[in-house]
């Protein structure tokens, strides 16, 4: 029988989809389950989104799109990235993709070579390890624990750069821990990076939300010499409510865009009109529903931190963006609930998610064992039942 190549041993499906999948399951059983597993966003876009795809429908051409984007999507694009501070790109900086994560496949099939060497600091997304992995990069991992707040070190990066190194991945605000880095931290980092020549992929989707008035800090802002380094990654997903949109670009120097624009002709080719109208009335409509709901996920985050507060033993990282929150567990290693015994973060999510009906994700998919991941953008009362009986859990390790 004909074999599958051998790229695809190294392709594991998402272990986020997976407890999410086993409390679906549990749920279609009738039992009464909250899951803190899944990162989406809790709101629908504004009716200005849903009226512009309407339009869209009315006068929809149905013929092949740009392989870029359309130009008024691209000046939409520039319209929100000046929002946050960037004047420098033009459209020919520019290329969109099927969400996100399609604009990360694509930008590192275009960058990285079998065995090439890419820097992530774990904990990170899942995604950004499995794609490195199918396209056979070789992954260097710098562990950022709890005790350094989950945040990558000057010196880490450092140590790590070599001359095989050809991509540092870096997402701030982050998923899976919703930390957010200083402007001295940022700046620390691009120190080390204006020395090397590696690529630089700043994830950034979660930047309209930060919380506590903080700002968000960037290395084209602290560096602008490695704007010729730099790929800005950005998405609607989160910001707007429309993960099922599937409508995500990258900022980047014009090779790269040009790739990007060459990978998209030989797969995608487009995104729909309708795709790309509701994201234009999205990206250059009011701008309220984020700043709405950055509040809500702020007041969520202090509820979730003061359930944690009153968990003897847990300790956890104060979030400050995104919505997510990444508590160190390993107090709990070693003890039992009930019949079961914790031995380890997958221990701990499956006795939890079985005795108490709460779905989270274990650390370890985001290469931190000693932790697990709170998704917290559910209903406010499932939020305040989910942590009740969380703590309960906790109570009852002996
Ligand atoms: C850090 C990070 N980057 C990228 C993505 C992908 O987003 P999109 O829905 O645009 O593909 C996600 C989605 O969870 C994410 O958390």
């Amino acid at each position: 029988m004909p074999q599958l190549a051998e790229r695809m041993s190294r392709a594991v499906p998402s272990a986020i989809m997976a407890i999410a999948e086993k409390a679906r399951r549990m749920k279609a059983q009738g039992r009464d389950i909250i899951s803190f597993s899944i990162g989406v966003p809790n709101f629908l876009p504004g009716d200005h989104v849903y009226e512009a795809a309407r339009n869209a429908l009315t006068h929809d051409s149905g013929q092949y799109g740009s392989n870029r984007g359309p130009d008024a999507l691209l000046d939409a694009f520039l319209v929100h990235l000046k929002r946050n501070g960037f004047e420098q790109f033009e459209r020919k900086h520019l290329c969109y993709g099927v969400g996100a994560k399609h604009v990360i496949f694509n930008l590192m099939y275009a960058v990285i070579e079998e065995g090439d060497e890419i820097i992530l600091p774990a904990p990170y997304w899942t995604s950004h390890i499995d794609i490195a992995r199918i396209l056979g990069a070789e992954v260097k991992i710098a562990q950022c624990g709890a005790d350094q707040d989950y945040k990558l070190r000057p010196e880490q990066l450092r140590a790590l750069i070599g001359p095989k190194t050809k991509l540092l991945i870096f997402n701030n605000p982050s998923n899976p821990t919703g930390m957010v880095y200083s402007e001295e931290e940022v700046r620390a980092l691009g120190d080390v990076l204006v020395d090397s020549d590696i690529w630089i992929m700043s994830d950034d989707i979660y930047n309209q939300m930060i919380f506590d008035g903080l700002g968000w800090h960037h290395l084209l802002k602290t560096h602008p010499s490695l704007q010729d380094r730099v790929i800005v990654l950005d998405s609607l997903s989160k910001t707007y409510g429309m993960p099922g949109w599937r409508v995500g670009f990258a900022a980047a120097p014009e090779s790269i865009a040009q790739a990007l624009v060459t990978l998209n002709s030989n797969h995608i080719t487009n995104l729909p009109e309708v795709v790309c109208a509701a994201a234009v009335a999205a990206l250059t409509g009011p701008q309220d529903i984020p700043v709405r709901m950055c509040a809500e996920f702020a007041l969520k985050r202090d509820e979730v931190m003061a359930c944690f507060g009153r968990i003897a033993g847990l300790s956890c990282p104060r979030p400050q963006g995104a919505f997510y929150a990444f508590p160190d567990i390993s107090f709990a290693f070693g003890k039992r609930h009930g019949e079961s015994r914790i031995a380890n973060d997958v221990d701990f999510c499956t006795a939890l998610l079985e005795a108490e009906g709460v779905a989270c994700v274990p650390g370890s998919a985001f290469g931190e064992p000693n932790g697990l991941r709170i998704s917290y953008t559910c209903k406010a009362s499932e939020l305040t039942e989910g942590l009740r009986r969380f703590e309960a859990f906790c109570a009852a390790l002996r």
